[in-house]
């Protein structure tokens, strides 16, 4: 069969550990696959910065419209809402599968990418958008599929976990903690996403699409960051033998005319029992409960460079096989209106 060629969009904390992936272990993947899979140009601002000396330079480009048309996988990796969208419509429109990592682009316009692909019959993959490595996107779109979730909560924002961790226990105070978190690669490029709770409501959003068929956005959600949070109120949590932890839940919750969802992000002191409160540093927990498998619950590395390529690129491999051997990944397309509850539920 003839190679897959794989576009890559964005040479920064994630771009860079997917390329080198893909030129390090390439033909590795490519065995997976079932052909060749060739990584055929990155799409970056400045194509003549200094890079990681893993990302061969004459694969750079700053011509990310014309890498985007030569491509049958697009990896997005770029972020933010306006020129991420109009490259995924791009890609889709060129009839070419997508994988991204950008919750925040899902969040606010998944919909009309979703119908586009579905319209265009390719893949659209994100499992890298919630979490970071831990595959709870394919675990609630996919392996929970014939199951009825009712509710999902967890820690899925790795630079607030990472804060408040080392606000409660490495001594660290929020700006030194927030700037530790950016040099490891954590935080998103303007860090009041993480810190005022919009990752989160982004990653509940899409939790909750998932879980309960149906559409919400980020705006949907009730949010409140961790900005508020001080040295005194960690030490009164401990104190009460509790840890305070950024939480995402979303919930199916009964009205009197049926059912809603409920969705919402805040900090919350959990006491030390809880399955959630030992996750530590930049690690994400979900834990799903669904009518017949009960309680699950998913754990690992929610940010940085190399987990997050793990999940984009478990997503490249699945993208190229099925343009090999044909298929494609769950349409998003079905799905069933869900009104929001009201604030009471909230
Ligand atoms: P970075 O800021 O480190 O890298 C962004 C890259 O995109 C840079 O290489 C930049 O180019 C390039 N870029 C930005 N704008 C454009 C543009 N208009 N045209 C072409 N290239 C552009 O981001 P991350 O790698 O941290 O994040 C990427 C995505 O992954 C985001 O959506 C983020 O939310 C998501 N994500 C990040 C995780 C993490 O832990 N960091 C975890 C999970 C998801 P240049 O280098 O020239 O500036
Ligand atoms: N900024 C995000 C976080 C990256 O800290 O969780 C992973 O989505």
């Amino acid at each position: 069969p003839s190679a897959v060629r794989v576009a890559l969009l964005g040479c920064g904390t994630v771009g860079t550990q997917v390329a080198r992936v893909l030129v390090e272990h390439g033909e590795e993947i490519g065995a997976r696959v079932g052909a060749p899979v060739e990584l055929v140009g990155v799409g970056v601002r400045d194509a003549a910065a200094d890079r990681d000396p893993a990302v061969p330079r004459d694969l750079l480009t700053g011509d990310a419209d014309a890498l985007v048309a030569r491509a049958d996988v697009v990896v997005e990796l770029i972020g933010g809402t306006t020129r991420a969208r109009e490259l995924v419509h791009a890609a889709i429109r060129n009839g070419a599968s997508v994988v991204t990592a950008n919750k925040a682009l899902l969040a606010a316009h998944g919909p009309e990418l979703y119908e586009a692909a579905d319209a265009a019959g390719v893949d659209i993959l994100y499992e890298a958008a919630v979490a970071g490595a831990v595959p709870v996107v394919r675990g609630v779109r996919e392996s929970l599929a014939g199951d009825r979730v009712q509710r999902v909560l967890g820690i899925v924002n790795g630079t607030t976990n990472y804060i408040l961790d080392q606000m409660t226990t490495g001594g660290l105070d929020f700006a030194d903690a927030l700037a530790r978190a950016q040099e490891l690669g954590y935080a998103e490029a303007d860090p009041t996403a993480d810190v005022e709770g919009y990752d989160a409501a982004a990653k509940a959003a899409i939790l909750a699409s998932l879980a309960f068929h149906t559409r919400v956005s980020m705006d949907d959600v009730a949010r409140e960051g961790i900005t508020s949070i001080t040295a005194r109120d960690i030490d009164t949590a401990r104190r009460m033998g509790g840890v305070i932890k950024l939480l995402a839940i979303v919930e199916r919750v009964a009205t009197a005319d049926g059912e809603a969802v409920a969705l919402r992000v805040h900090p919350a002191v959990l006491p030390a029992a809880h399955p959630l409160a030992g996750v530590g540093g930049a690690f994400n927990a979900v834990v799903v409960e669904a009518e017949a498998a009960g309680r699950l619950m998913f754990y690992g590395a929610g940010a940085g460079g190399r987990p997050t390529a793990s999940a984009v690129l478990g997503d490249v491999v699945a993208a190229a096989r099925h343009r090999v051997q044909g298929g494609r990944a769950p349409a998003e397309s079905a799905y069933a209106e869900l009104p929001l509850a009201s604030p009471d539920h909230v």
